[in-house]
């Protein structure tokens, strides 16, 4: 115990150098003016919400007493059920303890092997432990870009079910899914979509009915589930999956986080019941919060954000922390949002507003904000969503990827202005030599290595060979600074795509690729041996939660691995690239000519 202990605690010193340390709130309570919590329009203390979980203590008791199959719960559930049904307009709704099992429970009660559940990048963890669990293969495709998101159903076309799966209202950047749109590409592809209301239910939509509602899909729709989390505009805690009387027969026999769960307790269905009336008639605080959301944003030169969540970009996790602290000592609470929440360099103070919040309070935090930002931090006159990234990996050393790169560079080129960079360079080579010299591009395009080491090895045992180590920071601080940036980047790895970095804590690249935003090229060689590393590289990545915008053959054509890998490896877009003689810009302008790569850099 002592040594696992002392295992801890270095865990604990690393995360704390690093700026990512947390805690809970010994007393419970925050400090300062509450733009943290999801209370959005301020019914948990309610005097009608808090009267319904007495009340219902009162008739029913204290506990939950066993799972709702074993005689748990109470009356009280069903009619909780029955009201967040027929406020969404549903034939059904099955009630869970919390909005992470109703995803987890959904999820993994729809899906299985042989499915595919698209998500959007920036989906709440709930609905990634749900996919994962499901054993379903998952597409990941970038937040709210509707062409990855059909690229990512065309690629699930082999499967017996294909869900999509989104946040209504985007926990983290408090933007919209486009519902219409989403749905619209669903029954083009066979598809079926889930909603998760969390950030939406009691804010958008005809009294509060939530993102599907407030969408207003009229006709034939391919919407199967809506999430509704009750511990957020409801004022509650628990979480109801919303759908047909089919969905919630099928999810008490399946969903295992219902099955094998005790009932929550009848306060909290009693408190439903109430939360649901009082949110239904809740029109004047709905005006409020959007009131002081507009205020805020206005305040900050924000763009407008169409619910109540107002992220503040900040970059650096450690100057999110020191934001939110400032506004501590301010008397604001509004907590730092940092990786792995967030993507590395997109830390941030996720500021919340609510209908009880007066003009007073937003415009001193907006003062606040704009007083006690970190000079380095961007201006938060903008959200910057990084340049759009392409990352070249190999399914093994000389593969061909420097050239592939050069390809891509050239393509890039030709549709504007367009960098390279090559993190980690072994070897006596100089790739980005060589990419600017066949892509002919100018030196302001090519980014400097962050470390060069001549041993012609993995990146972690040339680094130590040189006496030096590659810190995962570095790269992330490196990484993120490019990103910011104008400009496409294409980021070329080191040899095969699961070489390490670094060792202690591993750092595979593979994993550091899975933690960044970017589209992902993979190259192989074209002839004998590229169906196993072709295939192994896809599934590692795709456990990873990365899907391959474009596969790359190098080398002499052969008869018939593009077409076993384009049965097999589910890529949406397969590309020969044969020797090229001599090998120049003239020539891969001639094969550029031939083979469109413009929707890569999209
Ligand atoms: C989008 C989203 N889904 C699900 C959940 C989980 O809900 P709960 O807190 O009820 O477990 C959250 C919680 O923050 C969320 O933001």
């Amino acid at each position: 115990m002592g040594a696992l202990d002392q295992e801890l605690r270095a865990a604990a010193a690393e995360r704390a150098r690093r700026g990512l340390a947390r805690a809970t709130l010994l007393d419970g309570v925050a400090a300062g003016v509450d733009f943290g919590s999801n209370d959005y329009l301020g019914l948990a203390r309610d005097p009608l919400l808090v009267e319904a979980a007495a009340a219902a203590a009162r008739e029913f008791g204290a506990g939950g007493r066993a799972a709702r199959l074993l005689r748990g719960g109470s009356p009280l559930h069903e009619r909780a059920e029955r009201a967040v049904a027929d406020w969404l307009d549903a034939e059904a709704a099955l009630l869970f303890p919390s909005g992470y099992q109703a995803n987890v429970g959904l999820l993994s009660a729809l899906a299985r092997r042989g499915d595919v559940i698209v998500s959007d990048r920036d989906n709440h963890a709930s609905l990634i432990d749900g996919a994962r669990l499901s054993r379903a293969r998952v597409i990941v495709h970038d937040h709210l870009d509707l062409d990855d998101l059909e690229r990512a159903l065309r690629a699930a076309a082999g499967a017996r079910r294909r869900l999509v799966v989104t946040e209504g209202v985007f926990s983290m950047r408090g933007d919209a899914a486009p519902l219409r749109e989403i749905d619209a590409l669903c029954r083009r592809h066979d598809a079926w979509l889930i909603v998760d209301e969390a950030h939406a239910i009691g804010v958008l939509g005809p009294a509060g009915a939530g993102a599907w509602a407030a969408a207003a899909v009229v006709g034939e729709h391919r919407l199967c589930a809506r999430v509704v989390t009750a511990g957020k505009a409801l004022g509650a805690a628990g979480a109801l999956v919303v759908g047909s009387t089919a969905l919630r027969t099928e999810l008490i026999h399946a969903a295992r986080s219902f099955l094998f769960s005790s009932a929550p307790q009848p306060a909290l269905a009693g408190t439903l019941v109430a939360a649901v009336a009082r949110c239904r008639a809740a029109d004047a605080e709905r005006g409020r919060l959007f009131a002081n959301t507009r205020r805020l944003c206005e305040r900050l030169g924000l763009p407008a954000t169409p619910a109540a969540i107002v992220p503040v970009p900040v970059g650096r996790a450690a100057d999110a922390v020191a934001l939110a602290e400032a506004l501590r000592d301010e008397g604001f609470f509004a907590p730092a949002v940092r990786p792995p929440t967030v993507a590395e360099g997109e830390a941030q103070v996720r500021v919340v507003c609510h209908a009880d919040q007066t003009a007073e309070q937003i415009d001193a935090l907006a003062d606040a904000i704009v007083r006690r930002r970190a000079p380095a931090t961007p201006a938060v006159t903008s959200t910057p969503r990084g340049a759009a990234v392409t990352f070249v990996v190999g399914t093994d050393t000389g593969v061909g990827k420097t050239v592939v790169s050069a390809v891509l560079l050239r393509a890039a080129l030709r549709l504007g202005a367009a960098r390279y960079w090559k993190p980690v360079q072994t070897g006596a080579d100089d790739d980005t030599a060589t990419v600017r010299s066949l892509a002919a591009a100018d030196a302001s395009a090519m980014l400097p290595n962050l470390a060069s080491y001549p041993l012609p090895a993995s990146p972690h045992e040339a680094a130590a060979a040189a006496g030096a180590r590659i810190e995962r920071r570095a790269l992330d601080d490196a990484f993120a600074a490019h990103r910011r940036a104008a400009g496409p980047l294409l980021v070329e790895f080191a040899g095969g795509l699961m070489v390490p970095y670094d060792l202690s804590p591993p750092v595979l690249q593979a994993d550091w690729l899975a933690a960044q935003r970017g589209r992902v090229v993979l190259v192989a060689r074209s002839g004998l041996g590229t169906l196993n590393h072709t295939l192994l590289s896809v599934e590692a990545l795709r456990q990873r939660g990365v899907a391959v915008a474009a596969l790359f053959l190098v080398g002499p054509p052969h008869p018939a691995n593009r077409a076993t890998l384009g049965a097999l490896a589910a890529v949406a877009r397969i590309f020969e690239l044969p020797p090229l003689e001599p090998l120049g810009p003239q020539q891969l302008d001639a094969w550029l000519d031939q083979n469109d790569l413009t929707e890569l850099f999209a």
